[in-house]
């Protein structure tokens, strides 16, 4: 295989892979289980990532590139700064010169379709970060796997779940957007699946969880899961008035048979609540 990461024979020795971002959700989850290598992570206090990498010593085999910006609603006021670190960030992170996996997002779509997008659909971002993010998918060149996922959720940092797990304990009834559908998906889940993935060529993957819902839908889910006695009023995108618009529909599949699966957004969920702190 052309990246030199396969060890069919297990004799391979301990990879060195950067991790950036790795005080996030997912490159928290990232440098779990990539924890049989020999992980170097940079939190955003470590490597402000529109900056040069700092020097490495050894050479690394690999960087799982998980700092962006994600700030959505916020993408759309500063649309450069937002470009400054999903773009030239990912070039910095490509500069270190190792084959690089570039975590990309759902929000490259325009959600004008009503079947699954796959890696072949073309991109029409709707938002600022949606176009950041798509021009960062440029900025990975040859030697690199473009992960798009959707919707990430883990038991620490900011997301869905654990905003929902505050709201449904505050208040008798929560109101969730009700008009966007996606597949929610656990970080665990995707850290997993990108271990698989990098034993297979470079180029775009979609990995998602299995299975489709609103936010809504999630949301009565995590009050079920996590017995909470709230309810969920079901409302569209437009009482929300948020800066950025967001695509109607992203749920992602892969059109290529050897991409790794991943294991369907309630059992991610599930997951998650177990580790809750
Ligand atoms: N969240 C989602 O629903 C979603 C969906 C699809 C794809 N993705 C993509 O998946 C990746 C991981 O997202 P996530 O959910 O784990 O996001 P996250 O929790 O916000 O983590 C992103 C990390 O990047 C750091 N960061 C921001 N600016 C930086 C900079 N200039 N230099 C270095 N680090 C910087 C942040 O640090 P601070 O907190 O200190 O700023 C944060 O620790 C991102 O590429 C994101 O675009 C996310």
């Amino acid at each position: 295989m052309e990246h030199g990461l396969t060890d069919p024979l297990g004799t391979r020795p301990r990879r060195r892979v950067v991790v950036t971002g790795a005080g996030g959700q997912l490159g928290r989850a990232l440098a779990e289980a990539f924890a049989g290598d020999d992980v170097v992570a940079f939190a955003h206090s470590d490597w402000d990532v529109t900056h040069p990498a700092p020097p490495l010593g050894e050479s690394a085999d690999l960087v799982l590139h998980a700092a962006a910006w994600t700030d959505v609603d916020a993408a759309e006021a500063d649309p450069q700064g937002a470009a400054a670190v999903n773009v030239g960030g990912t070039r910095n992170a490509a500069a270190i010169g190792a084959p690089l996996v570039y975590f990309s997002t759902d929000y490259v779509f325009d959600g004008a379709k009503r079947a699954p997008y796959v890696e072949s659909d073309g991109a029409n971002p709707l938002s600022a970060y949606g176009r950041s993010k798509y021009h960062g998918e440029g900025a990975v060149g040859a030697a690199g796997w473009i992960v798009r996922s959707s919707w990430l959720f883990a038991a620490w940092g900011t997301n869905f779940l654990r905003t929902m797990l505050r709201l449904g304990r505050e208040r008798d009834e929560v109101a969730v957007v009700d008009d966007q559908r996606g597949s929610p998906t656990y970080v665990g889940h995707l850290a997993e699946a990108t271990r698989e993935l990098v034993e297979l060529p470079f180029g775009i993957w979609h990995l998602a969880a299995a299975g489709d819902c609103t936010w809504a839908d999630f949301a009565e889910a995590i009050f079920e899961e996590a017995g909470i006695d709230a309810r969920v009023r079901r409302i569209p995108s437009s009482e929300l008035a948020r800066a950025a618009p967001r695509p109607h529909y992203s749920v992602l599949r892969s059109e290529k048979p050897e991409a790794p699966r991943l294991p369907h957004w309630r059992e991610g969920l599930r997951e998650a609540l177990s580790r809750l702190p």
